[in-house]
């Protein structure tokens, strides 16, 4: 039996991924601060004889012994990393530290929870691996994504001076069940607006596009990634998936799936409206033979039937 900590592990994907280890047999030591995560995320698993909750901090140091870690905590909302933006850089410099210092004291291999903000405004369409990004150093994102491309040099200055067996995944947009009702995403903007009677908001024309991958298809990749032991196993791999959908497709989907006639309503494009980002997998595919499943509409499907009860819960 493998012993695995999950940081964030009481948040949308940290809870989906606590799900998958504990299904596949292995010990799972789910850690948080429950910043964005909530107990009731991992309720169904409190009590499991091979899972544990620990209330914590990656910002101080830990000593648990385990096999592996998944680092994936760390607020990932703009309205969430935003609101103490100080905090969040501290969460992926102070914390990945923490958790690296950990995995090179128990020789665990540590897997790091990246992000495609790291490749910032882009100049290159699709992005593989080697681009290496437009980032702003002093805006109000920095502190998400600056935070994390300093994670990401941590993890192979760690791999390369101390040896640990370091796994890095650039994870493009995800959806699901579990995800923050008002996290400010467009998937659970527009499934809120449906379940709760509001019309829905389309920013500008709606013609901009987005990729959206489900949450299982993504812990696959994990899962895929963290058994990798290839020659470029420590490389960053991006996980997303690269077909796209205008936002008013998944508006009039989202109308469709929850059974509503609600208008989509159009509203001035945001001056930050963040430009196309869309994942080249060509290395992911090559080295995991990964690729996402779940198409939209199936994936939609379950993250309405989540939302709906907690929807209602709030009325
Ligand atoms: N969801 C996405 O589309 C996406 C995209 C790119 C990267 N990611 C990365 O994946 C990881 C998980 O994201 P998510 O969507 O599940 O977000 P989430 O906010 O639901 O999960 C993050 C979890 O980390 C916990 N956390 C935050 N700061 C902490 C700290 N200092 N100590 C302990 N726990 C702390 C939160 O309480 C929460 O449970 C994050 O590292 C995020 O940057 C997510």
């Amino acid at each position: 039996m493998r012993r695995v900590l999950v940081t964030g592990g009481a948040g949308f994907l940290g809870s989906h991924l606590c799900d998958r280890l504990i299904a596949r047999g292995d010990e799972v030591v789910c850690l948080d601060n429950f910043f964005t995560g909530a107990k009731t995320n991992v309720g169904h698993l409190v009590g499991h004889p091979r899972f544990e909750l620990i209330r914590h901090d990656i910002i101080e140091p830990i000593l648990v012994e385990v096999d592996w870690v998944f680092n994936l905590a760390c607020p990932a909302s703009p309205i969430h990393y935003q609101y103490n933006p100080i905090k969040t850089i501290k969460t992926s410099i102070l914390g990945t530290m923490n958790m690296l210092g950990l995995a090179k004291r128990v020789k665990a291999r540590f897997f790091q929870a990246s992000t495609s903000e790291v490749y910032g405004d882009p100049v290159v369409h699709p992005q593989p691996e080697s681009y290496w990004g437009n980032v702003n150093p002093i805006g109000i994102r920095s502190c998400y994504d600056e935070g994390k491309r300093c994670a990401e040099t941590l993890c192979m200055d760690y791999h390369r001076s101390n040896g640990v067996d370091t796994r890095i995944v650039r994870i493009f947009n995800t959806y699901g069940p579990r995800m923050a009702l008002r996290d400010g995403r467009v998937v659970s903007n527009f499934v809120m607006q449906a379940l709760s009677g509001k019309p829905l908001t389309v920013y500008g024309e709606g013609n901009q596009t987005r990729s959206f991958c489900y949450c299982d298809d993504l812990v696959e990749g994990f899962l895929r990634l963290m058994e990798y032991e290839g020659p470029d196993c420590h490389e960053p791999h991006n996980i997303g998936n690269p077909g796209e959908f205008t936002m008013l497709e998944l508006a009039t989907l989202v109308k469709e799936l929850t059974g509503t006639s609600l208008p989509i309503v159009h509203e001035p494009l945001p001056a930050d409206d963040p430009k196309q980002r869309q994942p080249d997998i060509a290395r992911t595919r090559k080295n995991l033979g990964w690729e996402p499943k779940t198409a939209l509409r199936e994936g939609l499907q379950k993250t309405i039937a989540d939302f709906r009860p907690r929807v209602e819960a709030e009325r």
